[in-house]
C-alpha cells in the first residue's frame, strides 16, 4: 500500500515538476523561479518549524499538509522551516526546496504566508481539498517573489444576493490562493443591509430582508418569498479573523448617499420632503438618496460608522458615492436652501458636501474614507479620500491626476459580472470579456503617466450580484463561473504589475491550475469547444482535457461527444464541455442562433411611456416601456401581420438577463387566428418561452396576475423568434 502511494506521488512529481511550461505552472507567476537538481520528500514525520512571528502561517500550512508544527528558530534538517527575514519587504518571500528540506523566508508573516501559498502550488492538487497523501516528493527549486501592488482587491456584492458566512469564507479561501489581499464587501445597497449595527438593530432586522412582509421591495426574481440575511457582528469578527489568517483585509462599504432605497424604507425620515404618508402607488417609495440637509442623517451615520470602525480592523472604510440620483435634492427646499447658502450650483456639489462631511468623520475615527469615482466630480472632495475608479479608465486617470490614491477597476476590464462571451449569462453594459482580456491591462498602454501611476494604490475587480440570485439553482455555482478563471488573471496582474501573454498563461491554467481549482471546489468557466463543419461532418475540439457533450434541438438528452457527427443540419447541435464542476459555455454554429423579425404590433392595457413607445420593440432594436407597473389583469398583446412559423418564441418583460421592471407573475396565451387564445405557460422571471408551437402563431398575449413590481414601469421587449431549423 505504501509503495503504491509512493508510486502515485512519483507520478504526480513527474507531472508537476517535469512540466515544460513556465514557472512550474504557478499562478500568479513569481518574480524568480529556478529549478534545481535533487528532490525533497515530505514524510508523515516531517515537521513544520517556525519562528514565533510566523505561527499563523505555519498553522495555516498544517491545515493543508497534516504535519506537526513546532515553534523553533533552529533550522533543523529535513523539515519545512518558516523564518522571518527583515531584509525582505513585508509581503515578499523566498522559498527553497532542497535535498535537506524546505525553507520559506518571509518579510513578515504575510510574506511567509505567500511562500506557503506558492509551496501549495508545488504540491499535488489534492492538497487544496486537504486530502494530500504522504509521502510526497518535490523537485528542488528556488523562488524569490514579491507583489507589485500592495492593494490586490476583489469586491463582492452581498446585498443583491445574500452570501452566508460559510459562502464568504469559502470565497476568501480561494482569493487567498490567488494572492488577493483585500476583500471589499458591498454591505448595503437598495436591496439589503447586511451588517448588524447594534445601536440600530432595525437596519438588519427589517432592512436585511425584502419582499412579502418587508417594507423593502422584492427584487431580482425573489417575488413571493421573504429574501435576505445579514451578518451579526460576532459572525463578521469570525470572518475577519478567518480572512486575516489568509492575509486578507475586509473593507466594509455602506453605499451612500444613493443606492439607499433599503435604508430609506427602514428609516423613511432620511429622505427629502419626508412626510409619514409618502408612498408611491404600489406601497413603495422608490427614491434612494438621503437628504443632504438633515443634521439627523449625519448623527445617524456617525453612529453607524463608529460601530463599523470598531468592528473592522481595516484602515479603509468605503462610503459609496456612486450613481446618486441628485434630482431628488432639486425638489427639496432644505437641500436647495443649503445649496444656496453654500453657493453651490450642482447636485454633484451637494453630493460632495455630503461625502466631505462623512469623510471628515471617518478620518476622525483614524480611517481612510473610500469613495466611488463620481464622488470627485465637483472637484472639492478631501484628498484624504481614496478613489475607486469604476466607470472608465478615464475616471481612474482623472482621480490619479487630481492627486487621489486610486484603486483602478474600470468595468471594461474588471467587472466580473459582465458576460464572458456574447451569448453567456451576465451583464454587457461595460464590456463582454473573458480571462484573457484582463491580462492585457497595462497602465502605461492605458495612458497613465508616470506621475499618475504613482497614485495607483492597487487593482481590484468586482462582482455585483443582481444576476447571481436568479442563478442560485444552477447546477454549477454562477458566482464561481463568472469569477474564475478571471480571478486567476486578476491575481497575475495585481501581483506581477503586468499581465502575461495569454497562450503562456493558458498553459499554466490548463496544465496545472484547472486541477487545483477543482480541488478548491471552484466551478470555474472553461473556454468553449471549437466547432468545425466540413464535408457534411460537424466536429468539436477542446485543448483543455475536458469532456465534451452535445444536445440536439428538440431532444432533451445530453450525449458525450466522441466523434464527428454526420449531418446536413449542423444548426441542430449545441455543445459544451465539463470537467468536475467546471463547465464551458454552450456553443453552436451561427445558424442555430439566427432569429427572424416578423412584422408585429404591440398594444397593452397600460399606456406606453412617451420616451420609450412600444414601437421601439416592434422595430426589434430597442425596448418599449409602460407608463406604470402592471396590475392584476393587465395585458400586453403581440399581433403578427402574418401567422409566424417558428420552433421557439420568447416573449419577455423586463431586461432579458436581469429580472426587474417586469410583470412579476402572469401567464402567456397564444392564438393562431388572433381571436381565440389558449394558455401556453406561466411567466418565469417576467418571460415565457413558447417551444415547438403546433401551429403558426398569429398573436401572443401576456397577462399580469400581480400588482406592482417594486418599480415605476415595465420594460416591453421585442419578441425573439427562432425559425424552424
Ligand atoms: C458601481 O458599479 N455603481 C460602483
Ligand atoms: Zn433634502
Amino acid at each position: 500500500m505504501r509503495i503504491a502511494k509512493f508510486f502515485v506521488a512519483i507520478v504526480a512529481l513527474i507531472f508537476v515538476v517535469g512540466s515544460a511550461y513556465a514557472y512550474n505552472g504557478i499562478i500568479p507567476r513569481p518574480v524568480e523561479f529556478e529549478k534545481r537538481n535533487g528532490v525533497f520528500t515530505i514524510l508523515t514525520t516531517t515537521k513544520i518549524t517556525h519562528s514565533a512571528e510566523l505561527r499563523s502561517s505555519a498553522k495555516y500550512l498544517a491545515e493543508y499538509l497534516p504535519l506537526e508544527v513546532q515553534e523553533s528558530n533552529a533550522a533543523a534538517k529535513g523539515n519545512i522551516v518558516l523564518k522571518e527575514n527583515k531584509n525582505l519587504a513585508a509581503e515578499a518571500y523566498t522559498l527553497e526546496v532542497g535535498a535537506d528540506g524546505i525553507v520559506i523566508e518571509g518579510g513578515s508573516n504575510a510574506g511567509a504566508f505567500y511562500g506557503v501559498e506558492t509551496l501549495l502550488q508545488l504540491l499535488p492538487a489534492k492538497v487544496y481539498s486537504k486530502q494530500i497523501e504522504l509521502p510526497v516528493m518535490l523537485g528542488a527549486c528556488r523562488v524569490a517573489d514579491e507583489p507589485k501592488f500592495e492593494y490586490r482587491g476583489f469586491m463582492l456584492d452581498v446585498s443583491r444576493t445574500w452570501i452566508d458566512v460559510d459562502g464568504v469564507k469559502h470565497y476568501i479561501e480561494n482569493l487567498a490562493h490567488h494572492k488577493i489581499n483585500k476583500l471589499h464587501l458591498h454591505l448595503s445597497d437598495d436591496e439589503g443591509w447586511r451588517i448588524e449595527i447594534k445601536s440600530h438593530p432595525e437596519l438588519t432586522e427589517v432592512g436585511g430582508f425584502r419582499g412579502p412582509g418587508s417594507p423593502v421591495a422584492a427584487r431580482y426574481g425573489k417575488w413571493d418569498e421573504r429574501y435576505g440575511g445579514f451578518y451579526t457582528q460576532e459572525q463578521m469578527k469570525d470572518i475577519i479573523e478567518f480572512a486575516a489568517v489568509r492575509n486578507i483585509e475586509i473593507i466594509p462599504e455602506i453605499d451612500l448617499p444613493g443606492h439607499s432605497h433599503n435604508l430609506a424604507r427602514v428609516r423613511p425620515e432620511v429622505l427629502c420632503n419626508f412626510t409619514p404618508d409618502m408612498e408611491s402607488s404600489f406601497g413603495y417609495d422608490t427614491r434612494s438618496a438621503l437628504c443632504v440637509s438633515k443634521e439627523d442623517n449625519y448623527k445617524f451615520l456617525e453612529e453607524v460608522f463608529k460601530e463599523l470602525a470598531e468592528l473592522f480592523p481595516s484602515q479603509y472604510v468605503h462610503i459609496g458615492g456612486d450613481e446618486v440620483v441628485t434630482s431628488q435634492w432639486k425638489k427639496c427646499p432644505d437641500c436647495q436652501a443649503l445649496s444656496k447658502q453654500k453657493g453651490m450650483t450642482s447636485g454633484a456639489q451637494l453630493q460632495e458636501y455630503f461625502m466631505n462631511r462623512l469623510s471628515e468623520y471617518i478620518v476622525s475615527l483614524g480611517k481612510v474614507p473610500c469613495v466611488w469615482n463620481e464622488a470627485i466630480n465637483a472637484g472639492t472632495l478631501t484628498k484624504q479620500a481614496m478613489v475607486y475608479g469604476w466607470e472608465s479608465v478615464e475616471a481612474c486617470r482623472k482621480a490619479t491626476k487630481a492627486g487621489y490614491k486610486t484603486i483602478v477597476m474600470p468595468g471594461t476590464y474588471f467587472y466580473f459580472d459582465m458576460r464572458q462571451s456574447a451569448r453567456e449569462p451576465g451583464h454587457n453594459w461595460a464590456a463582454i470579456f473573458d480571462a484573457s482580456k484582463i491580462l492585457k491591462f497595462d497602465l502605461k498602454e492605458q495612458g497613465f503617466t508616470d506621475d499618475e501611476i504613482k497614485n495607483v494604490a492597487g487593482i481590484q475587480a468586482s462582482f455585483f450580484s443582481e444576476l447571481y440570485i436568479s442563478h442560485l439553482d444552477d447546477e454549477s455555482d454562477y458566482l464561481q463561473y463568472q469569477t474564475y478563471p478571471r480571478i486567476c488573471s486578476l491575481g497575475e496582474l495585481a501581483w506581477c504589475g503586468q499581465g502575461a501573454e495569454w497562450n503562456e498563461f493558458y498553459l499554466r491554467l490548463v496544465n496545472s491550475h484547472y486541477s487545483r481549482m477543482l480541488e478548491m471546489g471552484i466551478d470555474f468557466r472553461m473556454m468553449p469547444p471549437v466547432l468545425k463543419y466540413e464535408d457534411g461532418k460537424l466536429s468539436a475540439s477542446t485543448d483543455d482535457n475536458s469532456h465534451m457533450y452535445y444536445s440536439v434541438e428538440g431532444d432533451d438528452g445530453v450525449y458525450p461527444y466522441v466523434a464527428p457527427i454526420k449531418t446536413d443540419k449542423p444548426q441542430m447541435y449545441v455543445f459544451h464541455t465539463e470537467l468536475g464542476g467546471a463547465r464551458s459555455a454552450d456553443v453552436a454554429v451561427d445558424a442555430y442562433y439566427k432569429m427572424i423579425e416578423p412584422k408585429v404590433k404591440i398594444t397593452s392595457s397600460i399606456e406606453e411611456s412617451s420616451n420609450n413607445p412600444y414601437s421601439n420593440a416592434e422595430g426589434y432594436r430597442k425596448t418599449g416601456r409602460t407608463s406604470r407597473a402592471g396590475k392584476n389583469g393587465d395585458w400586453l398583446l403581440y399581433e403578427f401581420d402574418e401567422p409566424v412559423e417558428c420552433r421557439r418564441m420568447y416573449i419577455g418583460t423586463g431586461y432579458s438577463h436581469l429580472p426587474r421592471l417586469l410583470f412579476n407573475a402572469g401567464y402567456v396565451e397564444v392564438s393562431d387566428d388572433g381571436e381565440t387564445f389558449r394558455k401556453a405557460g406561466e411567466l418565469y422571471l417576467g418571460a415565457a418561452i413558447i417551444d415547438e408551437p403546433e401551429k403558426p402563431i398569429k398573436a401572443v398575449r401576456i397577462v399580469c396576475t400581480e400588482d406592482g413590481n417594486g418599480a415605476e414601469n415595465v420594460i416591453v421587449q421585442a419578441p425573439k423568434v427562432y425559425p424552424k431549423l
